[in-house]
């Protein structure tokens, strides 16, 4: 599998991989929030001390070789508390993204330039063909996000994902995709 650059530069926005110390600057920029987590897999962090250990395990991912699943958090240039994340997980010659934004910075494209970078990035492997993500169907912010990037949507995956901040039964998603 392509390894992907450590960081990067958009724009407007600084992209790194993350470590245990940004834990704090997570749960108070996104992590807590549970209006952020209401359409993700996972519910809102209260406590610090979890949140730090998924991060160590992001972290080494980065260094393993195992090599699937890579995660960034976002940072405003000249601004050092993140205010989000996004990754990307190879399945085989695909590659799917998912993204999370603080809520003081939605509405200003910052998803969509993150989002752009990284499709631009997959479509450039030449053992990669299609770059993809879902979201819920009420998650009308981020399917607008992925039509911005260059995704086109695919389609309804019903009763897909669960979103345990909204309750356990499984929702519909809409999958968008950009391929070459
Ligand atoms: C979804 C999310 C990533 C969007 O990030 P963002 O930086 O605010 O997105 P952008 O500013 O690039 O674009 C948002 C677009 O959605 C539109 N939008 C926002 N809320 C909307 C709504 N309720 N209905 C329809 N469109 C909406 C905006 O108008 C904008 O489109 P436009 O440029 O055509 O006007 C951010 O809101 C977020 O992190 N939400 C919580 C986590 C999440 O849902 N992640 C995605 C999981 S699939």
């Amino acid at each position: 599998m392509p390894r992907p650059p450590e960081s990067f530069h958009t724009p407007r926005l600084f992209a790194r991989k993350p470590q245990a110390a940004d834990a704090e600057a997570v749960l108070a920029a996104y992590a807590g929030d549970p209006e952020v987590t209401r359409y993700l897999s996972w519910r809102n962090y209260t406590d610090v001390a979890p949140l730090r250990e998924f991060l160590r395990g992001v972290a080494q991912t980065w260094e393993s070789d195992e090599g699937r699943h890579y995660a960034w958090l976002l940072f405003r240039r000249e601004i050092e508390t993140p205010i989000g994340s996004i990754g990307i997980n190879f399945d085989g010659h695909g590659a799917m993204l998912g993204y999370v934004l603080g809520r003081a910075n939605w509405g200003q494209g910052f998803m969509t330039e993150a989002l752009s970078y990284v499709v631009a990035w997959t479509m450039a492997q030449p053992a990669l063909f299609r770059a993809w993500a879902f979201c819920d169907a009420e998650n009308l912010a981020s399917a607008r996000v992925m039509e911005k990037a260059g995704l086109v949507r695919e389609g309804l995956l019903r009763r897909w994902h669960v979103c345990p901040t909204i309750g356990p039964a499984p929702r519909d998603c809409l999958v968008y995709a950009k391929v070459r």
